[in-house]
């Protein structure tokens, strides 16, 4: 695997030591998803505080990228207003780890790499739609997680 230029360090220690891996317990936000071709699956859980981002959870199972990329967004996350995170877009995640190129090169790395960013924005959909009954706070975020890849 190490052979591979895209697992670099910081991949594989993140893969091996995640960031934020765990569960919290009646999360405003939660949501599983998967790549049923591989068999790998997260759930993601986020606490909001108004409209803050105050505690970011993940646990289950994928492969480096998948758990280095999903490690990553929930730092990025940390923190920040759920306004701002609903505009991240692909290219802000995969930069921060030099993954830029797997959007040209490698159309099944890709999923490892945006999962989770895909679970997170239907989290944040269903969390304005079904809890807040906001549906326009909510914007095209179903479209755009639908399309991520
Ligand atoms: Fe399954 Fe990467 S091989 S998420």
């Amino acid at each position: 695997m190490s052979a591979d230029p895209i697992y670099t360090e910081m991949i594989i220690e993140y893969s091996r030591n995640p960031s934020n891996f765990g569960k919290i317990e009646n999360p405003h936000i939660h949501r599983h998803d998967s790549n049923p071709l591989c068999g790998d699956s997260i759930d993601l859980y986020v606490n909001v505080d108004g409209n803050k981002i105050t505690e970011v959870k993940f646990d289950g199972k994928g492969c480096a990228i998948c758990m280095a990329c999903t490690s990553v967004l929930t730092e990025m996350i940390q923190g920040k207003n759920l306004e701002e995170v609903k505009n991240f877009k692909k290219d802000d995640l995969l930069s921060e780890l030099g993954l830029g190129h797997l959007i040209k090169t490698s159309p099944v790395r890709i999923k490892c790499a945006l999962l989770s960013l895909k679970a997170l924005k239907y989290g944040i959909y269903s969390y304005f739609v079904d809890k807040m009954n906001d549906t326009e706070a909510a914007g095209n975020l179903k479209e755009e997680a639908a399309s991520l890849y």
